[in-house]
């Protein structure tokens, strides 16, 4: 905020801004007259995808959460097999399976996890199938298309039988991914407090919606929270 104070008065700002989150930063560009545009609102058009911020950063993202979480993981990626007996290989769970979504499919397969993938859009099945992840859903016909290609809030019935659905996949999840956001809202919250509670102490969450309030109410941005041996990253 204090920068925009050393902006010169008719300046042209070019940045991820959030204008929907930092309304009042928006009111302290018109007020020094600055033209301010929000690059993440940038129409995902074959002519602007040279100027697509968001997912340029959402790959990296994606592939960074991946491994954060090996960083926290006190285990071994891949099946590790000896003469002294055999190590299962990380299970890994991604939560929304858009671009940061898939990028984590893919370099968590490439580490040599067994990794399994949901989101609420039904094309994305064959999406993270074709990286060899497994797709898990509730049992609802029930679309979560919304406009652009992006996700829509879904009714109550869904997001119970979703709880469900996640509650069941956590038991053996050892590392959960979570890049879930629905434009304009606040991030669903899909791991719940009890849902953690039900995770083996050394599970690690990287929740990567943390500043659009989280996909996981425990995280916390810029921090990594120790929920009873679970670890919950919130960079
Ligand atoms: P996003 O960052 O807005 O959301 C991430 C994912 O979370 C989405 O796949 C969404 O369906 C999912 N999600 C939302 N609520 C959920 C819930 N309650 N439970 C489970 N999953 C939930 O999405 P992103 O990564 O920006 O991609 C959105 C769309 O834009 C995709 O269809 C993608 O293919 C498309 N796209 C198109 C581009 C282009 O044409 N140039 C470039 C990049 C993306």
């Amino acid at each position: 905020d204090d920068e925009v104070a050393l902006m010169k008065d008719g300046a042209v700002l070019c940045a991820i801004l959030a204008p929907t989150q930092n309304a009042e930063q928006a009111a302290a560009f018109a007020s020094r007259n600055i033209t301010a545009f929000a690059m993440e609102l940038m129409p995902r058009i074959t002519r602007a995808q040279s100027m697509d911020v968001l997912s340029s950063q959402s790959n990296l993202s994606g592939y960074k959460a991946v491994l954060d979480a090996a960083e926290h993981f006190p285990r071994a990626f891949p099946m590790m097999m000896t003469a002294a007996g055999t190590v299962a290989p990380a299970s890994v769970m991604v939560f929304g399976a858009g671009v940061a979504g898939l990028q984590a499919i893919a370099t968590a397969k490439r580490l040599g996890a067994v990794v399994s993938a949901t989101d609420v859009r039904p094309d994305t099945k064959e999406q993270v199938e074709s990286l060899g992840g497994k797709f898990v859903a509730p049992d609802s016909d029930e679309s979560g298309a919304g406009e652009g290609g992006y996700a829509k809030e879904m009714s109550d019935e869904y997001k119970a039988k979703q709880a469900e659905m996640i509650a069941e996949a956590l038991k053996k999840t050892d590392i959960a991914i979570t890049t879930a956001l629905i434009p304009g809202r606040a991030a669903p919250v899909l791991i719940t407090e009890e849902h953690v509670n039900s995770m083996k102490p050394g599970s690690v969450i990287v929740d990567l919606a943390v500043e659009q309030g989280g996909n996981c109410p425990l995280s916390r941005p810029g921090e990594v929270v120790d929920h009873n041996g679970v670890k919950i990253v919130g960079h």
